[in-house]
């Protein structure tokens, strides 16, 4: 879901869903994710994995959540609305299982 919201300027800003959920295996959300960064300034996107677990699951989500700590301004970094994340890591996982049965 976006969020729209009027900018400082007055212009119509879109809003990134800081509730979506990055991490579906264990449920953390963008919001978690960059309160994470904010305050204890990871050096390596595998240290995010100490915010509730995130990442240590099928693995989908570590690209996001390697994106939002090499951007210079996480709000910013796009990551795919819900519904094609979620779609797009169900993919994911068919294709990871396909693999691990050949
Ligand atoms: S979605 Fe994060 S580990 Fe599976």
């Amino acid at each position: 879901m976006v969020d729209y919201r009027w900018s400082e300027l007055g212009q119509l800003a879109v809003m990134k869903n800081e509730d979506q959920e990055l991490c579906l295996c264990f449920h953390v959300t963008r919001r978690k994710v960059m309160q994470f960064i904010r305050v204890n300034r990871p050096k390596y996107a595998s240290q995010i994995s100490e915010c509730y677990g995130a990442g240590t699951g099928c693995g989908w989500c570590r690209p996001f959540l390697r994106k939002l700590l090499e951007e210079a301004n996480p709000e910013e970094a796009e990551i795919p609305d819900s519904e094609t994340y979620a779609s797009q890591r169900a993919a994911y996982r068919e294709e990871k299982k396909t693999r691990s049965e050949d």
